[in-house]
């Protein structure tokens, strides 16, 4: 009998739910389009099991880790060497088992969120104003790009204000960072790009934003996706915005970045933007 084909390379996500995630399938199709031999799985893991089992599937045979909520921070403690955007962000979407045990961490949330905002949708950041709405860890994902792709300003506003102040105070930049409020935003000036990086909606609960802080020259993007739209979309929408996305193609490019660091290859990633715009 011929020598069977060599087993696949082992990759899974791990988060607690898990079994929405979209990235197996996300994956299956990079594989498929690349011609890589990889298998990705779903691990769902509650935060006491992640560690044994994060040192598991290395030990098994794994090659690497999408981490998803919520245990991006935990991968950052874990991870025995960090690039830059991981120590940045303060948390760990990509693992990649080194030889030894080691475990490398990455972080493509901030460029794909990056290259989906302005390749996919061709928003460009220079010089615009951008409000933030949330200060949690979605927040730190995407901070840091934004402020190195130069805006006129960035305003954070958070229902719980301490937290956006505490995160503004963290950020060494030349670009004027401010935070504040829900309630502040209804006096301050509209920005060209405001992106929701709450939970409330993948929570259930409506957007508890003023309507103000959104007019017709408004770029909405959500951070949070889902099958029929996001309240955050829906509501940006039904208050005048002038446009309001998901973050699909966030997702699929956070994917291809770390599918890049894993198998040194980009996917191309239009099948599949293309398949959720139709
Ligand atoms: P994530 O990793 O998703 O950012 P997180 O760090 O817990 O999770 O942060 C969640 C963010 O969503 C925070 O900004 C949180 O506001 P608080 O700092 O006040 O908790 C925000 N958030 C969650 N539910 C919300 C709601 N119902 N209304 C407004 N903001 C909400």
């Amino acid at each position: 009998m011929a020598d069977s084909e060599p087993k696949p390379d082992r990759y899974a996500v791990i988060g607690h739910p898990v079994a929405h995630s979209r990235s197996p399938m996300i994956h299956e199709v990079f594989a498929r389009q690349t011609g890589e031999n990889m298998s990705y799985e779903l691990l769902d893991v509650e935060p006491k099991d992640f560690e044994v089992a994060t040192r598991g599937f290395g030990a098994a045979g794994g090659k690497g880790l999408n981490v998803t909520v919520p245990h991006k921070p935990a991968a950052f403690e874990l991870a025995t060497e960090l690039s830059d955007a991981a120590k940045r962000a303060g948390a760990v979407n990509t693992l990649s088992y080194l030889p030894g045990g080691a475990m490398r961490g990455d972080n493509t949330d901030g460029v794909g969120f990056m290259h989906d905002l302005t390749q996919n949708h061709g928003q460009s950041v220079a010089g615009k104003t951008i409000l933030i709405l949330g200060a949690g860890g979605a927040t730190r994902g995407i901070l840091d790009p934004i402020l190195e792709a130069a805006p006129a300003a960035v305003l954070i506003a958070n229902r719980t204000p301490e937290r956006a102040a505490e995160l503004v105070l963290e950020y060494q930049t030349d670009v004027p960072l401010s935070a504040c409020r829900f309630d502040d935003l209804r006096t301050r000036d509209l920005s060209d790009i405001v992106i929701n990086a709450t939970s409330a909606g993948v929570r259930g609960e409506r957007p508890p934003f003023p309507p103000d802080c959104i007019g017709a020259e408004s770029f909405c993007y959500d951070l949070a996706y889902g099958l029929k739209g996001t309240p955050f979309v829906a509501w940006a929408l039904e208050h005048g915005a002038g446009k309001a996305v998901q973050g699909w193609g966030m997702l699929v490019e956070q994917a291809a970045e770390s599918f890049q660091i894993w198998r040194g290859k980009r996917p191309d990633t239009r099948a599949l933007l293309e398949g959720i715009a139709a």
